[in-house]
């Protein structure tokens, strides 16, 4: 008969396991380790029923995701062969542990740098010279398929006045507001940022006139993005204010210009690139919207013309990425009000923009013109 290895300490050995299966347990606002960020106070085990203590840097009614984040715990604490049951008990944090769980977001060290983001996150700025051509729907659909994809990805609603992204998710989770900072909530695995998340409130709206700008910088430094690594940033559209500021705030950014195929329209989407060069940020494709509908019979039907998109990619000397369909209307009920690469993947608009995430993440960072040029 086999002996079984003689073990030190059991004691000691069970810690470490419980801890080892802790720390795999991770906070779904944030997607850290709920250990490193001290959500996780103390665990007790005692004849196969662990008691876990969680603190909350919020009252524990007002932390976004509470039952996930608890749930996450059990499941890791059950997966050792010592846990039969798992026992929770959360209370908020005391206000050094709030400093601490600050900290441990690693948003607070960036106050001094010029983005607030680390150099390998990629800023995609969708961009185009007028309103309805479908930079929003381009902006969800691509930060959501960019997701899908396997990335970390947070989208940011720079139209502050024409604010539509949150409004095109059903169901938002919620933000996490702590001291002067936001954690942002997250809609299908991503992090969104809309001047609409706070529009319903009974906060006044402070960006009006030239606060743009500095509704602008909130957005940037003010909320703890948890280093994406793709932002997604939802232009308004034209030429004006927020695309200097944004050059200004991140000047990572890289600008995709959306048009749809009217030839007559490819002009004015001209513009933003323009725009977008005189400050010198690199302009690295075309994407042309509402490019056809596919019929019943199959067939595609140019209901907007074509061309407008490989007339803009030939004049800006940048590639056509994506040609993306007319989305259908969805029936009543069903999956109304999500967008098609959350609600339809499969379906050709949904395929389009895939193609288009991948041709995006193929493209890899740009290069910074602004560098200075080294030769060794
Ligand atoms: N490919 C598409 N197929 C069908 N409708 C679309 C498509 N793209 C955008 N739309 C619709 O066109 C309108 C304008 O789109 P939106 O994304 O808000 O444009 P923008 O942000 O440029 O103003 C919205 O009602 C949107 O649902
Ligand atoms: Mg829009």
């Amino acid at each position: 008969m086999q002996e079984e290895p003689q073990n030190p300490n059991p004691t000691q050995e069970a810690e470490l396991v419980i801890r080892n299966s802790v720390e795999q347990a991770t906070d779904p606002l944030t997607l850290k380790s709920v250990v490193s960020l001290g959500l996780v106070r103390s665990v007790e085990l005692h004849l196969g029923i662990a008691t876990v203590e969680i603190s909350t840097p919020v009252s524990p009614d007002l932390y976004p995701d509470l039952g996930n984040l608890i749930q996450n715990i059990e499941s890791a604490l059950m997966r050792t062969s010592l846990v039969r049951e798992v026992k929770t008990r959360v209370d908020a944090m005391a206000p050094g542990e709030q400093a601490d769980y600050l900290k441990a977001l690693g948003h607070l060290d960036r106050d001094d740098k010029k983005s607030p983001f680390p150099p390998s996150t990629r800023v995609i700025a969708i961009s185009s010279g007028k309103g309805g051509v479908g930079k929003s729907s381009v902006s969800v659909n691509l930060a959501l398929a960019i997701h899908k994809l396997g990335h970390t990805v947070g989208i940011l609603d720079a139209d502050i006045y024409g604010f539509s992204v949150s409004s095109m998710f059903s169901d938002i989770g919620d933000a996490l507001v702590l001291a002067n900072t936001v954690v942002p909530p997250r809609v299908h695995g991503i992090s969104l940022i809309s001047a609409g998340l706070f529009a319903g409130s009974d906060q006044p709206v402070i960006w009006r006139g030239p606060m743009l700008h500095s509704a602008l910088s909130q957005f940037l430094n003010n909320v703890a993005w948890l280093d994406p690594e793709y932002l997604v940033v939802d232009m308004p559209p034209g030429t004006g204010d927020i695309a200097l500021s944004i050059a200004e705030m991140l000047p990572e950014a890289e600008f995709y210009v959306v048009t749809t195929p009217q030839v007559a329209a490819e002009q004015v989407a001209q513009r933003s690139a323009l725009a977008a060069r005189q400050l010198k940020m690199p302009v690295r494709g075309v994407i042309e919207n509402m490019s056809y509908f596919r019929g019943d019979d199959g067939k595609k039907y140019e209901l907007f013309g074509k061309g407008g998109g490989e007339i803009l990619a030939e004049s800006l000397k940048v590639k056509l990425l994506g040609q993306i369909p007319l989305i259908p209307m969805i029936r009543e009920g069903g999956d109304m009000g999500e967008p098609v690469v959350a609600s339809n993947p499969e379906s050709e608009a949904g395929k389009a923009f895939f193609d288009l995430a991948e041709q995006i993440v193929a493209l890899g960072p740009a290069r910074r013109r602004r560098e200075a040029l080294k030769i060794s």
